[in-house]
């Protein structure tokens, strides 16, 4: 809890100086607030966290026409999710966050030691639309680092020159 709120006197101080995150725009407006909020769905029910563990996925439309295919089938957003699933595609959702790959960063060994997503993703569950409102900037990393006592050397994550 006391992380939670360093984490969030430092993105105040951070947000201070800079504009509010903008939202990007997504091909169908889907709403963490309605899914993950609302009908308290698990967050791992559409983010997955398959072997190594390094990245997160996002549920194929399959997933979400379990209850589409029969919840707001009259919703325009619903009949565009529909034709992708019924012609086996992925949706090209917008990402909100990346990290350049000259870092390296593992959800699965953060998850492991007690991470909460919230920490580095904001309150998602109370979101209707997502920006990128938490920090995973170096100085983000280092400063829960920091206060959890994780590695601070360059070489933890970023690999040597060769
Ligand atoms: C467990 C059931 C469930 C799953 C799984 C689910 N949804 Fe939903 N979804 C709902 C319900 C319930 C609503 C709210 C319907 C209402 O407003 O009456 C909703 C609303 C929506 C809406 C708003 C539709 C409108 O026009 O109001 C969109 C868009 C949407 N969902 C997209 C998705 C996407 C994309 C996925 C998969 C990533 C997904 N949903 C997975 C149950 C689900
Ligand atoms: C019903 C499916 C569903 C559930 C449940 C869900 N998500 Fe998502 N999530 C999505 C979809 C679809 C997107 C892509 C659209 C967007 O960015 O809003 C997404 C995007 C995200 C992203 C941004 C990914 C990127 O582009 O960088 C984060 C972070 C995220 N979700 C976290 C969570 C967390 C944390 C929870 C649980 C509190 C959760 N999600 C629950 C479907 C879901
Ligand atoms: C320690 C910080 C941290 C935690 C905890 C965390 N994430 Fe992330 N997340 C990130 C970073 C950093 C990225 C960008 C990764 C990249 O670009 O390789 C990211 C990216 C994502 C993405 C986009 C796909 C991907 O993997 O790049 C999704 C979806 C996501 N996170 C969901 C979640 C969910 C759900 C949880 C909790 C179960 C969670 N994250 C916990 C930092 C975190
Ligand atoms: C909310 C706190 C938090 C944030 C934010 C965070 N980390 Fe960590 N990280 C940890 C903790 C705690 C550990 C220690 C895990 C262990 O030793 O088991 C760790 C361990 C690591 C490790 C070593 C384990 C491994 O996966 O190989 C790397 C590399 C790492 N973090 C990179 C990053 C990067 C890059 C970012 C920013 C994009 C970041 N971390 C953001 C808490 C955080
Ligand atoms: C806890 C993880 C972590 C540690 C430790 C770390 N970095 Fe980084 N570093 C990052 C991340 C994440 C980025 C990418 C930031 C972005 O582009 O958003 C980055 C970016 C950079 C860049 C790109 C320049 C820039 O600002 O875009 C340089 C150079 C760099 N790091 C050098 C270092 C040096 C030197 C050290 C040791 C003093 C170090 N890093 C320690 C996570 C870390």
């Amino acid at each position: 809890m006391r992380t939670f709120l360093a984490l969030l006197v430092f993105a105040a101080a951070c947000g201070a100086q800079t504009a509010p995150p903008v939202a990007p725009a997504q091909p169908i407006p889907f709403s963490h607030k309605t899914h993950a909020g609302d009908l308290k769905l698990q967050c791992k029910m559409c983010h997955p966290n398959p072997d190594p563990g390094e990245t997160m996925r996002i549920a194929a439309p399959p997933v979400c026409m379990q209850c589409h295919s029969a919840i707001k089938t009259d919703s325009p957003a619903i009949q565009k999710l529909a034709a992708f699933a019924r012609n086996g595609r992925e949706l090209p959702w917008v990402r909100v966050y990346e990290i350049p790959s000259y870092v390296n960063f593992s959800h699965r060994t953060h998850l492991t030691a007690g991470n909460k997503c919230e920490e580095c993703h904001g309150p998602v569950a109370q979101r209707v639309q997502l920006a990128r409102e938490g920090n995973i900037s170096m100085g983000g990393c280092m400063e829960c680092h920091r206060v959890k006592k994780a590695g601070l050397d360059c070489t933890y994550c970023h690999d040597e020159r060769q």
